[in-house]
């Protein structure tokens, strides 16, 4: 028949552009099912365990598959330590000192390399730990597509131009995240991850002593954590309510006027992304719906996919 035939020769043609590299592979949900059956479940466990000890560890594993992705895409080129002949990201200006969860990968990793040797990507680990670290911390699921490989590359110029700094305006956040193809919806929706986690005083010093769009009580609390001088290092919550809860507290903040970063209450300051802080302040499932599509979108952010990449036996450095 006309119709078999043409779909025949057009799957042959995507075959082609496949083979040459045009078309990249697709990342699959079931990418494991039959090579590492128990690799999702491996990877939750540590996850939860890693949670129980430290609830904070939940946010920090979700930012590490952030700042994997928005550097060379969803890679691991994140993992890769710095030795005498290569630079790796990790002293980046952004993740020098703040990215923290690098030893919950390595356990997760040694543990699939015994179940499983060579099968499942460092990329992969960072992409299922963050998701089943908002479930640990009660906030919505999705699906992981799978199929990452790992990068030989990393690039300290790239994790220094690409992630966004927390003292940009409204203007470059919306150009940071178009910049990796997330309108100002996807940004807002990706902004509530600052639900969970802490922040030094260094990265907020400046918004709680100089800013006018912050409540007054609100700063002042934070000033007796946040000294004008010295304290670089002291810890706040990016969310005041609920810091070990993945909810929409976030959004709510910021109508009070109480986000801890500049660039966090840029995102309601009067400015085109109100009505969506405001949208998600009141629709807590419509939060949680955007969240997961926009997570999905981030962990497919340039994958190395078919042949490109490895996987990597170590996280922290490329096979040898
Ligand atoms: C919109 C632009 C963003 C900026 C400017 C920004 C900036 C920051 C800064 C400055 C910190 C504190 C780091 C420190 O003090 O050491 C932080 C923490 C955090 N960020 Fe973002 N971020 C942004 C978007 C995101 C996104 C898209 C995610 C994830 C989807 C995310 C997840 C987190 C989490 C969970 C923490 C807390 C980490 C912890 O407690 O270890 N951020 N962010
Ligand atoms: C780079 O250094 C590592 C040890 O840090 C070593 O194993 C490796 O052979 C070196 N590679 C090159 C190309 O010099
Ligand atoms: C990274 O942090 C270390 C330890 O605090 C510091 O010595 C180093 O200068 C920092 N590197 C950069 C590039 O900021
Ligand atoms: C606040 O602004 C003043 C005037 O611009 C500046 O001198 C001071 O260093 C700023 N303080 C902080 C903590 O950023
Ligand atoms: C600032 O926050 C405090 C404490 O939550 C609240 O009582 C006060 O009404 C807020 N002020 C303004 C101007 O919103
Ligand atoms: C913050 O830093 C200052 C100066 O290092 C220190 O004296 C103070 O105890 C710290 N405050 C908190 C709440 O950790």
């Amino acid at each position: 028949m006309a119709a078999t035939s043409s779909s025949v020769k057009l799957s042959f043609f995507l075959f082609l552009l496949y083979g040459a590299g045009i078309v990249s592979a697709q990342l699959t949900s079931d990418f494991y099912a039959t090579t590492c059956p128990n690799a999702l479940s491996t990877i939750k466990t540590a996850v939860e365990s890693a949670v129980n000890q430290e609830s904070r560890m939940g946010a920090s594993l979700l930012r590490l598959h952030f700042h994997d992705c928005f550097v060379q895409g969803c890679d691991a080129s994140i993992l890769l330590d710095d030795t005498s002949n290569f630079t790796g990201e990790k002293t980046a200006f952004p993740n020098n000192n703040s990215v923290r969860g690098y030893e919950v990968i390595d356990t997760i990793k040694t543990q699939l390399e015994s179940l499983c040797p060579g099968v499942v990507s460092c990329a992969d680990i960072v992409a299922v730990a963050a998701r089943d670290s908002v479930v640990a911390l009660d906030g919505p699921s999705w699906t992981v597509l799978l199929g990452r490989r790992d990068s030989t590359t990393a690039s300290l110029s790239e994790a220094n131009s690409d992630l966004p700094a927390p003292t940009l305006d409204l203007s470059g956040l919306l150009t940071a995240f178009s910049n990796k193809g997330f309108n100002a919806q996807e940004l807002v929706a990706l902004s509530g991850a600052h639900t969970i986690g802490q922040a030094r005083c260094v990265q907020f010093r400046a918004r709680i002593y100089n800013e006018s769009n912050i409540n007054s009580t609100f700063a002042t609390s934070l000033q007796g954590e946040c000294p004008s001088t010295g304290g670089d290092d002291n810890l706040s919550n990016l969310d005041i309510t609920t810091a070990n809860t993945f909810d929409n507290a976030y959004f709510t903040n910021l109508l009070s006027q109480k986000g801890l970063l500049h660039s966090d209450q840029q995102l309601f300051n009067g400015g085109s992304t109100d009505s969506q802080v405001t949208t998600y302040s009141n629709n807590p499932d419509t939060f949680s719906t955007d969240f997961g599509s926009a997570m999905v979108k981030m962990g497919n952010l340039s994958p190395l996919t078919g042949t490109s990449g490895q996987i990597r036996t170590n996280c922290r450095v490329v096979n040898s």
